[in-house]
């Protein structure tokens, strides 16, 4: 392991309840307070694992819910239409929010507020191959301005599989939300089926948030998420985020938007070990299934 790869992180990020967060943008008292949030029950929570497609459902759900947005008289972005409840890049009232509300989060189940462990409010659960993901967040991390540390391929996939990074492991996220999933009232989608047939996953959350669109609003909002089309859109590409956080000139936030970008950098070596540990991790739940049956058809 590269320790300076280590020694970089150490110092931006701290553990909290189990889990790592990035310093910058959180501290163990915002999290703290979460537990505690009033929830109504119109609320939606989009809650992801990083690099598996947020920004993306956040833009989906804005348009959703925003006829404003789609129409494009409105000029605010997905970070505001959908803020995060646990990171303070823009301080926003909760509380004064109108019904119905949406929000973004990155935590793990057992940090997310309490009342929604009583099937209070509607919580949408957006998840990827990881591969794919630890190679988005890998290509993301060298766009952190705090990381000044150069972190190679090898040296990242040893930090994300041993759950090194913000956010702690994709492992324990996704088996944590999914065997815990009778807790709440959650939906599960993964960013393969929303590449495979983005219409039909645009219905399916609609069905699930009890948003009856009509279809000619269906079209306009499968258009304005697609991949270019929301590269091309300041409100929806995160472009917004300043220097301060993310430098630009290192990469974009919408970077390929494909299934499988991870073979075109995995060694065998390399895929069969992450295979191994998905194995023992994972292998007693059934949720493969989608990365294999989308990939020949998606990328
Ligand atoms: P890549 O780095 O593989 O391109 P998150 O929003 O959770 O941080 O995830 C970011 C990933 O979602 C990036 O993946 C980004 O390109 C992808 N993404 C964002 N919008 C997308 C869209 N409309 N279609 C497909 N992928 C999208």
């Amino acid at each position: 392991m590269d320790r300076g790869a280590l020694e970089a992180l150490n110092n931006e990020r701290f553990e909290h309840k189990g889990t790592y967060f990035e310093s910058k943008i959180t501290s163990p008292e915002v999290i703290d307070a979460i537990e505690h949030m009033e929830i109504r029950d119109s609320d939606v929570f989009l809650v992801t694992y990083p690099k598996s497609g947020t920004v993306w459902t956040q833009q989906i759900l804005s348009l959703i819910f925003n006829e404003g947005h789609r129409n494009g008289t409105e000029n605010i972005d997905n970070m505001t239409r959908v803020p995060w409840i646990e990171f303070s890049m823009n301080s926003i009232d909760f509380n004064s929010r109108p019904s119905p509300r949406l929000f973004s989060s990155h935590l793990p189940y057992y940090l997310m507020p309490r009342d929604l462990k009583s099937r209070k409010a509607k919580i949408i659960y957006v998840y990827r191959n990881p591969k794919d993901a630890m190679l988005s967040y890998y290509h993301f991390f060298k766009m952190k301005t705090n990381i000044k540390h150069t972190i190679n391929w090898e040296t990242f996939i040893e930090l994300f599989m041993s759950g090194e990074v913000f956010c702690g492991s994709w492992f324990d996220h996704v088996r944590g939300w999914y065997t815990h999933k009778e807790d709440f009232n959650i939906l599960f989608v993964t960013y393969e089926e929303m590449k495979k047939d983005l219409r039909s996953a645009v219905l399916k959350i609609c069905k699930f948030v009890d948003m009856n669109l009509d279809e000619k609003a269906v079209d306009t909002v499968v258009e304005k998420a697609t991949f270019t089309n929301m590269k091309h859109d300041p409100l929806a590409n995160y472009t917004f985020v300043p220097n301060e956080f993310l430098d630009r000139s290192k990469g974009d936030f919408l970077r390929k938007g494909t299934v499988g970008d991870w073979k075109n950098i995995m060694t065998v070596a390399q895929s069969e070990r992450f295979d191994k540990v998905y194995k023992e991790k994972m292998g007693d739940l059934p949720i493969k299934l989608w990365w294999d049956l989308c990939e020949e058809t998606t990328s």
